[in-house]
């Protein structure tokens, strides 16, 4: 039976690793990854988990299962972390929260919810959107839609064009929207443009689904959760996924949850009920030890406090690389504005640079970037960023 199945298509970014890891060039750079890289391109573990695994080895006392929903604990305090101490779709028991494995487990289970519950409904994603979206929802048998998200002259939101495709879309669709640091681009909306966007959505009829992937990459954990409070409105339904994989650096660990708001405390618990059926024939329960972590964490306010620094470290860091190349390329290239690069927020941006570019960097000077021009800000540190705006100057002035 399996000699009649034919090769999946490659991952384009895993076959860029490959490269890279086989370009002998000393001076390579990759900017193609989504994970975060430190001032020397590592992606060490933060020094407030070493802490707490080294707590967890210490005082785990069982290796029984977690319940269906995961640790109850990590699920309050994801509650408070992404919507603040104290916030109403908290305090009134019209949350449910399940720990899930990762962001993309989060996604997963949302989606089969969705399939399972409004069969009608489709997902509509942004153009362009993390292209693990759409085959995400495609796989639980949800059909996806896209909506304009990108202005590529801006460099910023088209929200113009999002607006109209909101107040289009069908009654009783849901709408995928990145709470900050759109991923690919690095474009977000600002807070008057969440406004408009969230006005649209429930005056249309749509369900919300926030996904949630770099709360603190951006500007910081307040501000960087304004888009979900604009949407945890008095009554509103909505469906949140949250990843710990960044702002904890617990990538390979599989930590994340999923967040229902229901319009009160008792349908609630009736969907919670079906989320747990669905989780049940998935994976049944959640994985410990990532969750365990943030728990740890969360709950010391010593061990919370030293997160929060190096959760402010990473962001800093990227974010000074966002100045330090927008600099560089202004004396570079004097005509050409790459001021869009400080303003974007999060690990990515949209570089502008066409494939033909893209394939020039990586065949002329090692830089490796993704072919629709997508940077990994956090791969550019300052040894590597005098010779990629060289390169980067070399192939745009050529074009
Ligand atoms: C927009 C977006 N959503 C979700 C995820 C999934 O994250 P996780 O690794 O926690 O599954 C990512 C990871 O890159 C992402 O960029």
């Amino acid at each position: 039976m399996f000699d009649a199945i034919q090769a999946a298509r490659a991952d384009a970014i895993l076959g860029l690793m490959d490269a890279f890891r086989n370009d002998a060039n000393p001076d390579k750079v990759n900017l193609t990854v989504g994970v975060y890289k430190d001032e020397t391109g590592g992606t060490p573990v933060l020094k407030s988990v070493k802490v707490a695994e080294a707590k967890l080895l210490e005082g785990e006392s069982s290796k029984g299962y977690l319940p269906i929903g995961g640790l109850g604990e990590f699920c309050d305090l994801t509650q408070d972390l992404y919507f603040g101490n104290g916030h109403e779709v908290v305090s009134s028991g019209r949350a449910a929260t399940f720990q899930t494995p990762g962001g993309t487990g989060a996604l997963r289970v949302a989606a089969d919810f969705i399939h399972q519950n409004f069969p009608t409904a489709s997902i509509w994603c942004s153009t362009p959107t993390w292209p693990n979206h759409p085959k995400v929802f495609t796989a639980a048998g949800v059909n996806v839609e896209h909506y304009p998200y990108f202005a590529a002259d801006s460099h910023g939101v088209n929200i113009e064009g999002m607006l109209d495709a909101i107040k289009a879309a069908p009654v009783g669709d849901v709408i995928c929207l990145h709470a900050c640091c759109h991923n690919p681009t690095g474009a977000d909306p600002s807070a008057e443009q969440w406004g408009q966007i969230a006005d649209a959505v429930y005056a249309r009829g749509l369900l919300p689904f926030l996904d949630f992937a770099y709360l603190g990459f951006g500007d910081g954990i307040d501000s960087d959760r304004s888009a979900l409070i604009e949407f945890a409105r008095p009554g509103a339904e909505l469906l949140v996924a949250s990843s710990y994989s960044k702002n904890f650096g617990l990538y390979r660990e599989r930590v994340g949850a999923l967040t229902v708001v229901t319009a009160d405390a008792a349908s609630a618990k009736t969907v919670a009920s079906q989320v747990k059926a669905t989780i049940r024939t998935n994976y049944s329960n959640p994985p410990s030890h990532g969750a365990s972590i943030v728990r740890e964490i969360l709950v010391d306010q010593v061990l919370r406090q030293q997160w929060d620094g190096e959760l402010s470290e990473m962001r800093e860091r990227i974010n000074g690389m966002r100045k330090l190349f927008t600099q560089t390329m202004a004396e570079r290239l004097p005509d050409r504005d790459f001021s869009f690069i400080e303003r974007q927020r999060g690990m990515f941006s949209y570089s502008g640079l066409t494939a033909d570019q893209v394939d020039t960097l990586r065949q002329k000077f090692s830089i490796y970037i993704v072919r629709d021009g997508r940077i990994n800000v956090a791969g550019i540190n300052p040894g590597n960023v005098g010779p990629l705006c060289d390169a980067m100057s070399s192939v745009l002035g050529a074009g």
